[in-house]
């Protein structure tokens, strides 16, 4: 089984990238990966010190989870051109969790159009990590009109591309393992 981990960095109940990170979960569920999403807000992690990665449950708890993980979706508001300090925080919490893991990424920007830098930003933090971020990326624009009322995505396109993400990292983290098995 492929395990992914998917994880959104905004604690807004109605999160878009929230939602954006459901289509992509569901691709990656039809890839044949079992998926955990975790809210970063439940329980939330502490802002982070490095004495807190030793005493916190949530702490671990996020650590064990992308310890386990073959596979990461990552989706992240745009604040600022760059990514949230959520997502950030969280991600400095991990040292080499990520290490070879696929790493599917996803930006949610309210703007109309811009939004790739957070992703570049958020790629030059993995690629510290040794993470293998996927050259595929997802770049929702118009947050405020991305979903209609009953959280349908409007633009049918956009939903494709995010499924396609979930299924790319679960297709990459199989092959990644497969190659794996052949060289052990
Ligand atoms: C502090 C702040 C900065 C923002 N900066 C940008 C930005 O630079 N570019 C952009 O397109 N949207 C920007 N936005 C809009 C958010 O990306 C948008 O509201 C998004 O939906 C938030 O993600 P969420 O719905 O998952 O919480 C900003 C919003 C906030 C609150």
């Amino acid at each position: 089984m492929t395990q992914v981990l998917a994880l959104a960095g905004s604690l807004r109940s109605s999160s878009v990238s929230r939602m954006a990170l459901e289509i992509a979960i569901e691709g990656a569920q039809r890839a044949g990966g079992t998926v955990t999403a975790i809210h970063l807000g439940e329980p939330a992690l502490p802002l982070f010190d490095a004495a807190d990665s030793a005493t916190s449950t949530a702490v671990l708890r996020f650590k064990t989870l992308a310890q386990k993980a073959d596979a990461l979706l990552l989706a992240t508001p745009v604040y600022h051109d760059s990514m949230s300090g959520v997502l950030k925080n969280a991600l400095d919490f991990l040292y080499d969790e990520l290490e070879d893991k696929v790493v599917g990424l996803i930006s949610v920007g309210g703007g109309r159009a811009g939004q790739g830098l957070a992703l570049e930003h958020l790629r030059a933090v993995l690629r510290e990590m040794n993470a293998m971020t996927l050259n595929r990326q997802v770049l929702l624009s118009g947050a405020a009109d991305a979903f209609d009322e009953n959280g349908v995505p409007r633009d049918t396109a956009m939903a494709t591309r995010l499924r396609q993400l979930g299924q790319e990292v679960v297709l990459r983290a199989k092959l990644l393992r497969a190659a794996g098995e052949v060289d052990s």
